[in-house]
């Protein structure tokens, strides 16, 4: 599936002058509906086109509705390739003054062609859970609600840092069992086998209704992470806690700062593994990656995180660090 139906351009990432328009459409739209969010490059985009979050990209279409127009939508196509198979997970952004003019309708429909011309039967498309005008949008699809994730938004500078000093010092007495260790991007393969489980623990989080197997990672999927964020130019931190007597790994967690939006942190997964978890190993290791970051990073203002809105123990951690919540994303399934 490359060129896409009539009036969808397939953008390329060495197409400069196609990822100036997408980027430019994307961030038309997000000033409107997500103002929150840093804007994007081109630059970025180019990144995501090629190498994605861990060499499986997107396809991202510009849609014109007729040959004369300038193109007025963006549409996503996601088709993981190692797992889910069943899944083709969408975006669709019309500009914003192109509104309520059937074009999210016209790639919808290219969507669900596409979906069924991989032969899926699953389809996601998502939305601010505040957001009326596009949840109406989905539901006259025959989308249902399945599942909600939370973004939430620490900023350094704000942090109660004596709290944060004493849960430190608890977590640190209650893992004392664990020795905690700072790893930067690339890995080398023999620790990066060794991260393959704690990696893989991301599957317990919650998923609501979403028809959802867990994610498959081996060796070669770790690596194609680390090189993807190489690639796009990222600084990817990674602490883990290693079991002291049987040399486990048992938790890790991972941050990224892309030097183009150098004062936004992500904050990316945390996972504990089932035979780690009640040793506040979740709380030990974001607050070694706090301390961490005000030393490697000092110029970071802000950090973003993602959990599943259900996800409470995650979620009363990052409460706890000074992380609060920005927006709540409900998740909309279609079974074809
Ligand atoms: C949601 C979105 C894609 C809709 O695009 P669009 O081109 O305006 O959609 P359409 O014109 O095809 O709308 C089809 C139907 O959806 C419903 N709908 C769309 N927008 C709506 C709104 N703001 N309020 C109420 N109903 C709406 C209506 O039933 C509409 O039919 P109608 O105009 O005849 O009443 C667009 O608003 C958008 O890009 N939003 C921001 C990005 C986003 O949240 N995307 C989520 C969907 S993946």
């Amino acid at each position: 599936m490359q060129a896409g139906a009539m009036g969808f351009q397939l953008v390329r990432p060495d197409d400069a002058a196609a990822v100036a328009v997408l980027t430019d459409l994307g961030n038309a739209a997000q000033a409107v509906d997500d103002p929150e969010s840093p804007a994007g490059t081109p630059e970025l985009t180019a990144g995501w086109l090629r190498y994605g979050w861990d060499l499986e990209p997107d396809q991202r279409y510009l849609y014109r509705p007729s040959e004369d127009d300038d193109p007025v939508g963006v549409l996503n196509v996601g088709v993981p390739k190692r797992d889910n198979l069943h899944l083709v997970t969408g975006g669709i952004t019309v500009h914003p003054d192109q509104r309520r003019q059937g074009h999210g309708s016209a790639m919808l429909a290219e969507l669900l062609r596409q979906t069924r011309e991989l032969g899926r039967r699953t389809v996601w498309l998502g939305c601010a859970a505040d957001d009326d005008g596009a949840a109406a949008f989905l539901k006259q699809h025959g989308f249902s609600y399945a599942s909600h994730d939370a973004r939430r938004y620490q900023w350094p500078s704000k942090v109660d840092q004596d709290h944060v000093a004493a849960l430190y010092a608890e977590a640190r007495q209650a893992a004392a069992d664990y020795e905690v260790v700072r790893t930067q991007v690339p890995t080398d393969d023999q620790l990066l086998a060794e991260l393959i489980e704690v990696t893989a623990a991301i599957n317990d989080a919650p998923m609501g209704e979403l028809e959802f197997e867990p994610e498959k990672f081996d060796l070669q999927r770790l690596k194609d992470f680390e090189y993807a964020g190489q690639q796009k130019g990222e600084r990817i931190y990674r602490i883990f806690a290693r079991h002291r007597h049987t040399g486990v790994v048992g938790g890790h967690t991972v941050m990224m700062v892309q030097p183009s939006q150098p004062t936004f942190g992500n904050q990316y997964d945390t996972a504990v593994h089932r035979d780690h978890r009640g040793h506040r190993l979740g709380m030990l290791l974001k607050i070694e990656m706090m301390r961490w970051m005000a030393d490697a990073e000092p110029q970071i203002e802000r950090i973003e995180t993602w959990n599943n809105a259900d996800n409470s123990y995650m979620i009363n951690v990052n409460e706890a660090i000074g992380y609060r919540l920005s927006r709540i994303f409900d998740s909309y399934q279609l079974a074809l």
